[in-house]
């Protein structure tokens, strides 16, 4: 399906490059400086990107259901930031104006989940709502054993403890906290291995989620398929700021571990969204669909854990879905010990008919284009009014780059939570610490933390207007950045502390 109006940003670039250059086919994103030039022009020839002519992307949906939106004042704001030890994670959500805190298990769900919710077949094994899901995740992965999970780190914990033993290694291009958190759960060390692009926020690299396939190789090389029990990557790279991967980034990938006798899985969260960056960033691929994207990914890899949340379009719900039979029967082992019978996983079997059609709904071409235009919408805002961001802009959200939004802060004053705190303190905007704190205390080997501040946008749920008071509410903050003072922690939790760490102000 195609939107009328005014053409979005089409990029066309060749596949599967690094800028070490090994593809090949001389792709000119193979230089960063290449890949600078390329987009450049490729802004020149884009309506959207004048700076007095921001449009706001066509939403392909109308309103049926409305939410009143709170307005705490400036007062009740600065109460709340102090009952909530200034992380923003405690914070009632009537104290929030937009939330851009997460966009997992955030979205608004259509008529057609809805009513699918209320067909509910509530029957503890065999429930009819299992069969309509196994079967949505079979026809969109290939993969033909589907164990149902609460959530994505539910679906983590079941292949970990499943596969993972003490001492092993696992790759990744890089992992989400819990993923990282699982895999050191079972006794793992996870190990980030990106291209080099993903550590700069200024590259202009259209896939910073790539994997450096040297890297991998020698890795997997050296611990040998013993000591590795599976190799992951995760479409999109949610803590590289959302970035997609190439298919022929992930081809290579997939040729190392079967040279190396290592099985390979995806973290496909947000597997459709990847699958529009591909489409239209890689040559070739410009006229596939998200399905045959998606599948051509799918088809490389042993298995996957999702988290519904994102990309299923529902408010909870995951699973882990795999090729091999054995493996199969062992997570199923796990997901009765931990999650539920394995026709339900921890579910209500209603949640998993909202997945069935959810999962069908995210690979929608108009509904992917108001998406990811809704996230280059706030980006542009921000662009016009010169506050630095991580680019090119990804997915699902929008990354501060806090160390050129806050030059003067240092590391020790938690520039990350300092610009939290202040977004909130400026507009009731909820966002959140990419960095140090979500990633400094048990981080993944390899791992240097970018210094970001995400601004993730909740799918079908914000209009154009609400993004556009997000954009004046940093903007304000950026305009007196000088002014804005650090943090400091005053309790530090041992695992995951962004959740339930307490800061003071410095
Ligand atoms: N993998 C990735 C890439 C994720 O982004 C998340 C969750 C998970 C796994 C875990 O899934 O929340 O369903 O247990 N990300 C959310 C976020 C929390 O805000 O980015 P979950």
């Amino acid at each position: 399906m195609k939107t009328r109006g005014p053409p979005l940003k089409r990029y066309r670039f060749t596949a599967g490059a690094t800028r070490s250059g090994r593809s090949a086919a001389a792709a000119p994103w193979q230089t960063v400086r290449g890949a600078r030039r390329h987009i450049r022009r490729a802004r020149v020839r884009r309506p959207l990107s004048g700076r007095s002519e921001r449009l706001a992307p066509f939403e392909p949906f109308k309103t049926k259901v409305v939410e009143r939106i709170p307005n705490p004042s400036r007062e009740e704001r600065e109460r709340a930031l102090a009952r909530a030890g200034f992380n923003l994670f405690n914070l009632r959500s009537d104290e929030v104006r937009i939330d851009l805190l997460t966009d997992s298990g955030t979205s608004a769900m259509s008529d057609r989940q809805w009513s699918a919710l209320m067909l509910g077949d509530e029957s503890y094994a065999g429930s009819r709502n299992f069969a309509e899901f196994e079967s949505a995740v079979r026809s969109i992965t290939g993969f033909p054993h589907v164990i149902p999970a609460h959530q994505g780190r539910g679906a983590e914990h079941l292949l970990c403890a499943t596969l993972v033993r003490p001492g092993q290694v696992v790759p990744n291009n890089m992992h989400f906290d819990t993923t990282q958190a699982h895999v050191a759960h079972a006794g793992g060390t996870p190990v980030n291995l990106p291209v080099a692009e993903a550590y700069d926020p200024e590259s202009e690299y259209p896939f910073k989620g790539d994997v450096d396939v040297r890297k991998l190789d020698e890795l997997l090389a050296h611990e040998g398929p013993e000591r590795v029990p599976f190799a992951m990557v995760t479409i999109t790279n949610n803590t590289g700021g959302g970035q997609p991967v190439s298919l022929g980034n992930f081809r290579r990938v997939a040729d190392v571990c079967r040279a190396r006798g290592v099985p390979l899985y995806l973290d496909m969260c947000r597997w459709a969204e990847n699958a529009y960056f591909v489409r239209t960033r890689e040559a070739g691929m410009e006229h596939r669909s998200i399905g045959e994207i998606g599948r051509a990914f799918f088809d490389l890899a042993d298995g996957a854990t999702m988290s519904a949340k994102k990309d299923g379009l529902v408010n909870i719900g995951g699973f882990v879905a795999v090729r091999d039979a054995g493996v199969a029967e062992r997570l199923k082992e796990v997901d009765i010990l931990y999650e539920g019978f394995p026709t339900y996983g921890g579910l209500a079997r209603r949640d998993l008919a909202a997945v069935a059609v959810g999962l069908q709904e995210a690979m929608d071409l108009e509904y992917l284009e108001h998406r990811i235009g809704q996230v280059q919408f706030l980006a542009g805002l921000l662009e016009d009014a010169g506050v630095p961001y991580l680019r090119p802009v990804g997915g699902h959200a929008v990354y501060l780059d806090v160390t050129r939004f806050l030059p003067h802060l240092a590391a020790d004053a938690l520039p990350g939570q300092a610009l939290v705190v202040e977004l909130y303190r400026e507009g009731g905007v909820r966002s959140v610490e990419v960095g140090s704190i979500m990633f400094g205390t048990s981080g993944a080997t390899d791992h240097r933390p970018l210094e970001l501040v995400r601004l993730a946008i909740p799918r079908r749920v914000y209009s154009s207007a609400h993004l556009a008071y997000v954009a004046r509410t940093i903007i304000a903050v950026h305009e007196r950045r000088a002014s804005v003072r650090g943090v400091k922690m005053t309790h530090r939790p041992e695992r995951l502390p962004h959740f339930t760490a307490r800061f003071a102000p410095l």
